[in-house]
C-alpha cells in the first residue's frame, strides 16, 4: 500500500523518526529517496492529504519526507510515488511523461519530481508553465539539466508550446500529446474514508508519544499548550520542524520533550480587519501566501504595500515543499540572521502577539524584538500566537529585496525590508525604516542611516548622505561568519539604491531613473528548445540503433520501482556502519577511546586500522593510501575508525561518542602556494614543450601575464556513497552490493583488505544514483571498511553516508591555479605560451597525477600554438583528497587556456571569438604531443554555432543594450572544445561481455559498464538488438557483476559505451553466427523457434565477447604519444544578462553544436550534453566549496553548496547535433559524449566576463582584469567596480583571519 493513512499506533513506535524512515522501514516503500535529509533536494517528496472537518475539504500538499516528523502525521494520508501508478498495473501520466520526455537519467531525483508535479495536478489539473516551474523549484537534479523534465511536464499546461508535438522530430514514441496517457482527475486515489470518519469523530485529547530519547506531546487547545510550556519552558514548540528538525539531525541538539502546536486551532486563525490582517503563527508560509494574495486583490492599492512586499519575499523562500510546512511563527521565532520575512515585517510596522499562561502581550516586530543570533524577546514560557500585518498608509512605500547565491531555494546572502512614508503631497520623508538580514547575528536596523533621510526630500543628495551613513553603520568584520564581507556590505548599499529607484518611480518623479531595468526581475520559464538531428535511414523498423529510445529504466525510475543500493531490503541480523573522521588537519593520534561508544545501545563493534587482517592501504597510482588512519591524520574528514551497530541512529550516536585524542603537528598546508613554497607534491610532476618558446616570446609584439583560480566542485551525485556487504558464511565468500563505477576495484579492494582471493568476493551494481567520477577510488576504500565490519561480525553490514559525511570525506574536483605568460602578435596570432598548473590534490594521491597529465594533454584545446611549454603539479595539502570528476582535469585546463585567449582579445580590444578563430587548428595537424588529427568537424561545429546563434547580429544587440543600460549589462561568448576520448593508460581500453539466450528467446546481457544515468545499458541493449536482430524488448540487462564479467575497467572517460558496446557486439555476433545454420534450415522460422531448435541441437546459447581497444599511450619522456582514440568536438554560444548591482545573472540563450558522430541514441546523448553543460555552468558560475582556516569543510549539504536548479536553465536552450559526422574509431561510428560538453558551461562564464567588462568600461576601467572561477554573483559584482563596491573600505585581512580559505 503506498497511499497510507497514519494512525496513532504506528506513530508510537517511531517518535524521533521522520516520515521517510517510516516509509522505508515500516511500510517498505523505498520509492521516495534520501538525498540530503535536510529539505534541500526534494528527492524525498511525498504528498500529504488532510481532511478538515470544519471546511469538509481535503488538502493536498507536497512535503519533504526527510523532515516530516512521524508524530506530526496523525490523521494524514501519505501518498508516495508507488501509490500513484506502477509498471505492473497502470502508469500515472506524471510518471509516463517524465519518462517519455527523457527526463530521468540516474533516476534518483525522479520520484521527487513526480510527486511534486503530481501534487500540483491534484490541486490544479491544468497548471500554468510558471506554476510547473515554481513547483519544481524545491527539487534538484544533478544529471539532466532539467530541460527534459520541464519539457515533459509542459504537456499538462493548457497552452502547449509547439515543440512538444515536434519533439525529436517524431522519431520516438514520445511525440505528440495525443500519444500520452491523458490526465483524468476522476481516476485519482481517494482519501481514505476512515480518516474522514476519524477526523469527524476525533476525540480531542492530548496525545503523548514516548520514544527512546524524546517525548512528543501534542495538545489540542491553546490553554493546554500554554500550560505545557509553563511546565516545560525549555521544551520547544514544534510546527513545521524545518528548523528544529535540522538542529536535531545535524547539530546533535537533544530535546527530551517537544511540544507540538500543530493541533491547536488558535494558532491557525486568520482575521482580516480594516487596519490589517492578523495571521495565526501556525500558518504555513504557503497559507500566508494565499491569505496575502487574497488581501492584495481585495484591498485598495495604497493599502497593500507591506502585503505585496511580503508576498514577493515569500515566493522566493525555500521550495514549495518547505513552504507547505514551515510556519510564519517558526520563521520569526527562529530569528535567522537571514530570514527573508523578518526585515520586511519589521520595516512594515508589524507586530506579534505573544502569549503565556500569564497573559498576552503585543510586541512590535522591530529592532528590539531580535536580540541576538537565533534569539528574540520571547520568554521561555511564551509562544508566538499571531502576527499582525497593518495595511500601508497613503504616501507609504514598502519594498523587500533579497540576494541569494541561487535565484531560488537558497537562503539569502543579504536581504532588506524598506519603508518610507512621505508628507502628504510632497517628496519629503516623514518616516522611514530600513532593516537588513545577512549582515549580522540577527535582523539589523539601519537607524542612523534613516536619520539622514527623515525630513529631507527624496533625491540623490539625500540618498548620497544615507549611503555614507550606511557604510559606517552596517559593518562586518573581516572574519565575519559567511565571508563575502565586501560584497555583503556593498549589497546593503545597492539594495537601498534599488529602493531609491523604486520609490522615485512610485512618486512618479520626472527624473528618469538611470536604468530601466534596475528592478528585480523574476525568471520566466524557458521557452524555446530546438532539437535537430538526422533521422537514420535505410534501416529496419525494428533496429533501434540511432533512435531516441527511452532510457531502459525510465519507467522504473518514475514509479519508484528502481532499486538503488540502500533500497535492498534489510537482511536478517543486518548491521549499520558509521565512520569516525578526523577533526584535525594534521595531527598525531595519541589515543582513541572507544569505551563509551562500545557501551552504547546496539553497538556491536568498533575497529581501527590495527584490526585490518590484509593490506592496510590502497594504491591507485603507485602510492599507498591508508584505508583507516594509522597514527597520524593529514586532513579533517580522514577516516579514523568505524563503529558498527544494529541501527543507523545507534551507529551514528556511538560514532559521535568515540573520543580521538590528538597532538597537533606543525606545517599544515592548505593552498597550492603553501605547497609550492614547501615543495609538497605528489610525484611525478609533468611537463611538455613544443617549439622555441624563448625565441617566440622575444619576437612577439605583445607579452602578457595572467592567472586564474578555479575552485573545486563537489560531485553532488544525488545518491550518496552506499554499500551493503553480505558474508556468505562459507569459504570466506563475500557478496558486495555497491554504488560504484568500478566493481572490479571494489572486489580487489575488499579481497586485499581481508587477505582473501578475489574469487571469493563478488561485487554487484544494479544502478548508481549518479557518480560523475566520484564513485571509483573512494568507494573502494569505503567498501573495504564495510567488508571488514561484515567479516568481523559475520553479519551483513550496510554503510550509507549522509550527505554531509559524503561531502566531507570523499573529496571533489581538483581546484587549480593556472598561471600563464602569452606572447602574441598585433593581429591576434598567439605565438608563444608558458603555462603552469597547480592542482590542489589534497592529502592523498588518489588519481591526481593522472589528472595533471590530462591537464597538460588538453592545454591546447582548439588552438594551434606552435611554441608552448607547460608544467603541471599535484600539490599535496592537508585537505580532503580530491579525485576524478567528469572531465578529469580538462575543464580546469581549458578554463586556463580560454582565459588566456580572452586576455589576448582584451589587450588587443578585439572580440574574443576573432582571436579564438585566428588561433584554431585549421587543417590536419599535430597536437603538442605529436598526435595527428583532422580538425574539420571542430571548425564545422564552430561555424554552425556562430550561424545558429546569430552571433554577429546579437553582438550588435548586446552592444546596443549595454549602451542603453547602466546597471544591467549583457555579454555573449562562443567557446570551442576538442576533447580526447579513451584512456591514455592503454590497458584500460578493453571490455568484456557475457550474453545468454534463454530457451524462450529472451536475452540477458552482462557487460562491464555500470549504469549511472548515462544510459549505457540502454545503448548496449540497442547494440544487442541490432546484432541479434531481435526486438529491443527481448534484451534484458539486470546488473553489472564481477561474477558475470571479470576484470572490468571503470565506467569513465566517456568510453563506457565505446568499449562495452563493442564487447557486447562481439558476443552477439558469435551467437548470431552459431544460429546461422538453423536460420538457414528454417528461414521462415521465428527467433524463438530458432533458439528452441538450437538448444535441442546442443548449440551453446551463451557467449562471451571481448574488445581489445586502441593501443593508446603517452610517452612523457619523449613528450609524445597517441593518448586518445579520437576527439569529440563542440562549440557553444551563451548570452547572459548581468545585474551589476548584485552580480545576479541569467543565461538568456545558449546554442550548442556537438559532433558526436552517428549517435546510437540521440535522446540519451542530448541528455548527456545538456546535463554536462548545466554541471559546467554550476562549476564556472556558482558552486563553491568553502573551508575554514583550519581546514574544515563548511559546505556540507544543499543548504550551503548550491548546484544549478531549475531556475538556472538558460531561457532559450538549443542543442544541435552536427550532421554527417563519422567516426571509424568507435562503435557504429558514434562518439563518446559523457564529459566533453561540461566545459561548454564556461561560455556562460566568458559571457559574464564580457558583461562585467562592459560595466567596468562605464566605470572608466579598460583592459584585462581578473575574474576567478566560479564567477559567483559576489565575484561578478565586485569586478564590476560600481560606485557601491568602491564605497566599501578594504577589509583588513592582514590582521584578521578571513572566515574561509582562499583556494586552490
Ligand atoms: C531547505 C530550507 C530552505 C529554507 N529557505 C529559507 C529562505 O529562503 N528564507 C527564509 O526566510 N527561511 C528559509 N528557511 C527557514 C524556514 O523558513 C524556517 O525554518 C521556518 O519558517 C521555521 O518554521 P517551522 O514551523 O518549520 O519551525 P520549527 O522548526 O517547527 O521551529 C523553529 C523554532 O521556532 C520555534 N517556534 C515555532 N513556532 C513557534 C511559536 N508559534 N511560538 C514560539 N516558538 C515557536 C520552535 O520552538 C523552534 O525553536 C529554509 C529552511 C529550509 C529547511
Ligand atoms: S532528502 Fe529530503 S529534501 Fe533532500
Ligand atoms: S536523474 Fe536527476 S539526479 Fe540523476
Amino acid at each position: 500500500m503506498s497511499c497510507f493513512p497514519v494512525r496513532l499506533q504506528e506513530v508510537r513506535q517511531a517518535v524521533s523518526v521522520c516520515l521517510r524512515s517510516l516509509t522505508v522501514w515500516a511500510v517498505r516503500l523505498t520509492g521516495s529517496k534520501y538525498g540530503c535529509g535536510g529539505g534541500g533536494c526534494g528527492a524525498c517528496t511525498v504528498m500529504l492529504s488532510r481532511y478538515d472537518p470544519q471546511t469538509k475539504h481535503i488538502h493536498h500538499f507536497s512535503v519533504n519526507a526527510c523532515l516530516m516528523p512521524v508524530c506530526q502525521l496523525h490523521g494524514a494520508a501519505v501518498t508516495t510515488v508507488e501509490g500513484i501508478g506502477s509498471t505492473k498495473t497502470r502508469l500515472h501520466p506524471v510518471q509516463e511523461r517524465i519518462a517519455k520526455a527523457h527526463g530521468s537519467q540516474c533516476g534518483f531525483c525522479t520520484p521527487g519530481m513526480v510527486m511534486s508535479i503530481y501534487t500540483l495536478l491534484r490541486n490544479k489539473p491544468q497548471p500554468t508553465m510558471e506554476e510547473i516551474r515554481e513547483t519544481l523549484g524545491g527539487n534538484l537534479c544533478r544529471c539532466t539539466g532539467y530541460r527534459p523534465i520541464i519539457e515533459g511536464y509542459r504537456t499538462f499546461c493548457e497552452v502547449i508550446s509547439s515543440f512538444i508535438s515536434g519533439f525529436h522530430h517524431g522519431q520516438t514514441e514520445t511525440s505528440g500529446k495525443e500519444k500520452l496517457l491523458p490526465l483524468d482527475p476522476t481516476q485519482e486515489l481517494i482519501f481514505p474514508p476512515e480518516l474522514i470518519r476519524m477526523a469527524e469523530s476525533e476525540e480531542r485529547a492530548t496525545q503523548t508519544f514516548r520514544g527512546e530519547r524524546m517525548t512528543w506531546i501534542s495538545p489540542i487547545s491553546l490553554d493546554e499548550l500554554l500550560q505545557l510550556k509553563s511546565q516545560h519552558p525549555q521544551a520547544p514548540v514544534v510546527m513545521g520542524n524545518t528548523n528544529l528538525g535540522l538542529d536535531i539531525k545535524f547539530k546533535g541538539v537533544i530535546h527530551p520533550i517537544i511540544i507540538s502546536g500543530f493541533r491547536v486551532r488558535e494558532l491557525f486563525e486568520v482575521t482580516e480587519k480594516p487596519e490589517g490582517v492578523c495571521i495565526g503563527a501556525g500558518s504555513s508560509l504557503s497559507t500566508v501566501r494565499s491569505v496575502l494574495e487574497k488581501c492584495v486583490c481585495s484591498l485598495p492599492a495604497e493599502h497593500t504595500q507591506t502585503l505585496a512586499a511580503l508576498l514577493e519575499q515569500l515566493s522566493h523562500v525555500a521550495g514549495e515543499q518547505i513552504r507547505n510546512v514551515a510556519t510564519l511563527g517558526g520563521n520569526i521565532a527562529s530569528a535567522y540572521p537571514n530570514s527573508d520575512l523578518n526585515p520586511v515585517l519589521a520595516a512594515g510596522r508589524c507586530s506579534v502577539v505573544l502569549q503565556s499562561r500569564e497573559g498576552k502581550r503585543e510586541v512590535p516586530l522591530d529592532k528590539d524584538f531580535f536580540v541576538g543570533f537565533g534569539k528574540t524577546v520571547l520568554k521561555p514560557d511564551e509562544i508566538v500566537l499571531s502576527v499582525f500585518i497593518p495595511v500601508s498608509r497613503k504616501g507609504e512605500v514598502v519594498r523587500a529585496f533579497r540576494h541569494a547565491p541561487r535565484k531560488e531555494n537558497a537562503l539569502a546572502t543579504v536581504n532588506a525590508g524598506l519603508r518610507v512614508w512621505f508628507e502628504e503631497g510632497s517628496n519629503v520623508v516623514k518616516e522611514m525604516s530600513v532593516y537588513y538580514g545577512g549582515v549580522g547575528p540577527c535582523t539589523v536596523s539601519a537607524e542612523r542611516t534613516v536619520q539622514q533621510v527623515i525630513g529631507r526630500p527624496w533625491n540623490e543628495a539625500t540618498l548620497s548622505d544615507a549611503y555614507r551613513a550606511l557604510v559606517d553603520e552596517v559593518t562586518l568584520g573581516a572574519s565575519a561568519p559567511g565571508g563575502k564581507v565586501m560584497f555583503r556590505r556593498s549589497l546593503t548599499l545597492s539594495l537601498l539604491f534599488r529602493f531609491y529607484l523604486h520609490v522615485l518611480q512610485h512618486l512618479k518623479d520626472t527624473v528618469r531613473p538611470p536604468s530601466k531595468h534596475a528592478g528585480q526581475s523574476r525568471q520566466t520559464a524557458a521557452e524555446h528548445w530546438v532539437k535537430n538531428y538526422d533521422v537514420p535511414s535505410g534501416q529496419s523498423e525494428q533496429d533501434p540503433v540511432g533512435r531516441a529510445v527511452q532510457h531502459q529504466a525510465a519507467l522504473s525510475h518514475a514509479t519508484g520501482e528502481a532499486v538503488y543500493c540502500d533500497d535492498f531490503p534489510r537482511t536478517q541480523g543486518e548491521l549499520f556502519l558509521s565512520v569516525v573522521t578526523s577533526a584535525r588537519a594534521h595531527a598525531r593520534i595519541t589515543h582513541i577511546d572507544v569505551s563509551r561508544a562500545l557501551s552504547m545501545p546496539g553497538v556491536v563493534d568498533v575497529f581501527t586500522a590495527d584490526d585490518i587482517p590484509g593490506k592496510k592501504f590502497r594504491s591507485f597510482t603507485g602510492i599507498d593510501e591508508e584505508i583507516l588512519a594509522q597514527g597520524e591524520v593529514t586532513c579533517v574528514g580522514q577516516m579514523v575508525c568505524a563503529v558498527v551497530a544494529d541501527t543507523k541512529p545507534h551507529a551514528k550516536l556511538a560514532s559521535a561518542a568515540v573520543k580521538v585524542h590528538y597532538e597537533d603537528l606543525p606545517d599544515r598546508i592548505f593552498t597550492v602556494e603553501e605547497a609550492v613554497e614547501k615543495r609538497s607534491f605528489f610525484l611525478p610532476q609533468r611537463e611538455i614543450q613544443r617549439g622555441d618558446v624563448t625565441k617566440a616570446f622575444q619576437e612577439a609584439d605583445h607579452v602578457y601575464e595572467g592567472e586564474i583560480r578555479l575552485g573545486g566542485q563537489e560531485h553532488f551525485y544525488m545518491e550518496t556513497q552506499s554499500m551493503l556487504v553480505i558474508p556468505l558464511g562459507e569459504e570466506k565468500e563475500m557478496k558486495v552490493y555497491a554504488s560504484t563505477q568500478h566493481p572490479t576495484m571494489v572486489q580487489e579492494a575488499v579481497a586485499e583488505t581481508l587477505g582473501i582471493p578475489s574469487s571469493r568476493v563478488s561485487c554487484h551494481v544494479k544502478r548508481i544514483g549518479g557518480a560523475f567520477g566520484g564513485k571509483v577510488t573512494k568507494t573502494s576504500i569505503l567498501a573495504s571498511i564495510t567488508a571488514l565490519a561484515a567479516w568481523r561480525s559475520e553479519r551483513p553490514v550496510r554503510c550509507v553516508l549522509d550527505r554531509g559525511e559524503d561531502m566531507l570525506i570523499t573529496g571533489a574536483r581538483h581546484p587549480v591555479l593556472g598561471k600563464y605568460k602569452v606572447g602574441f602578435m598585433s593581429d591576434g596570432r598567439i605565438t608563444a605560451a608558458d603555462v603552469r598548473y597547480y592542482a590542489n590534490a589534497g592529502h592523498t594521491p588518489d588519481e591526481s597525477v593522472l589528472v595533471i597529465e590530462k591537464i597538460l594533454l588538453h592545454m591546447d584545446n582548439a588552438y594551434n600554438i606552435l611554441n608552448l611549454c607547460s608544467q603541471s603539479a599535484a600539490c599535496k595539502t592537508n585537505l580532503p583528497s580530491n579525485t576524478a570528476f567528469r572531465g578529469f582535469g580538462v575543464p580546469q585546463t581549458l578554463m586556463v587556456i580560454e582565459n588566456m585567449v580572452n586576455d589576448v582579445a582584451m589587450v588587443l580590444g578585439r572580440p574574443a571569438e576573432e582571436i579564438r578563430e585566428k588561433n584554431m587548428y585549421k587543417e590536419t595537424s599535430l597536437t603538442h604531443y605529436k598526435m595527428e588529427f583532422d580538425p574539420e568537424n571542430l571548425l564545422r561545429c564552430w561555424e554552425e554555432c556562430k550561424e545558429r546563434s546569430e552571433l554577429d547580429r546579437r553582438r550588435l544587440d548586446v552592444a546596443r543594450f549595454n549602451q542603453q543600460n547602466r546597471w544591467k549589462k549583457r555579454g555573449i561568448a562562443v567557446i570551442p572544445i576538442k576533447y580526447g576520448i579513451g584512456f591514455a593508460e592503454g590497458f584500460l581500453n578493453q571490455a568484456a561481455a557475457l550474453v545468454h539466450i534463454y530457451k524462450d528467446g529472451s536475452v540477458l546481457v552482462s557487460h562491464g559498464g555500470t549504469e549511472m544515468g548515462q544510459g549505457i545499458h540502454t545503448k548496449v541493449q540497442q547494440v544487442a538488438s541490432r546484432e541479434l536482430d531481435v526486438p529491443l524488448s527481448m534484451i534484458h540487462i539486470s546488473e553489472t557483476s564481477t561474477s558475470s564479467v571479470p576484470n572490468t575497467c571503470p565506467s569513465a572517460a566517456s568510453f563506457g559505451t565505446d568499449a562495452n558496446g563493442m564487447a557486447v557486439k562481439d558476443a552477439c555476433q558469435t551467437l548470431y553466427k552459431r544460429l546461422e545454420p538453423i536460420r538457414k534450415q528454417d528461414p521462415n522460422g521465428t527467433w524463438q523457434s530458432w533458439v528452441a531448435k538450437a538448444f535441442l541441437e546442443r548449440i551453446s546459447l551463451s557467449a562471451t565477447g571481448f574488445y581489445r581497444g586502441h593501443d593508446l599511450y603517452m610517452d612523457w619522456v619523449k613528450q609524445e604519444g597517441r593518448p586518445y582514440a579520437y576527439f569529440t568536438y563542440a562549440a557553444c554560444c551563451s548570452e547572459v544578462e548581468l545585474d551589476c548591482l548584485t552580480g545576479e545573472y541569467r543565461t538568456v540563450r545558449t546554442d550548442l553544436v556537438a559532433d558526436i558522430g552517428q549517435s546510437i541514441n540521440p535522446s540519451i546523448d542530448i541528455g548527456q550534453i545538456e546535463g554536462a553543460f548545466m554541471q559546467g555552468l554550476g562549476l564556472y558560475t556558482m558552486e563553491e566549496l568553502k573551508f575554514s582556516p583550519s581546514g574544515v569543510l563548511y559546505t556540507r549539504g544543499p543548504g550551503q553548496y548550491k548546484i544549478p536548479a531549475v531556475c538556472d536553465v538558460p531561457l532559450q536552450f538549443n542543442v544541435y547535433l552536427l550532421s554527417g559526422s563519422h567516426n571509424p574509431h568507435a562503435i557504429y561510428s558514434s562518439k563518446g559524449i559523457g564529459e566533453p560538453t561540461l566545459f561548454l558551461g564556461s561560455s556562460v562564464f566568458f559571457a559574464l566576463k564580457e558583461a562585467v567588462a562592459a560595466a567596468r568600461s562605464d566605470a572608466g576601467l579598460s583592459g584585462p582584469f581578473t575574474l576567478h572561477s566560479p564567477a559567483t554573483p559576489e565575484r561578478a559584482c565586485v569586478a564590476c567596480s560600481t560606485c557601491f563596491t568602491q564605497m566599501i573600505p578594504q577589509a583588513e585581512t592582514e590582521t584578521t583571519q578571513p572566515w574561509a580559505l582562499e583556494l586552490p
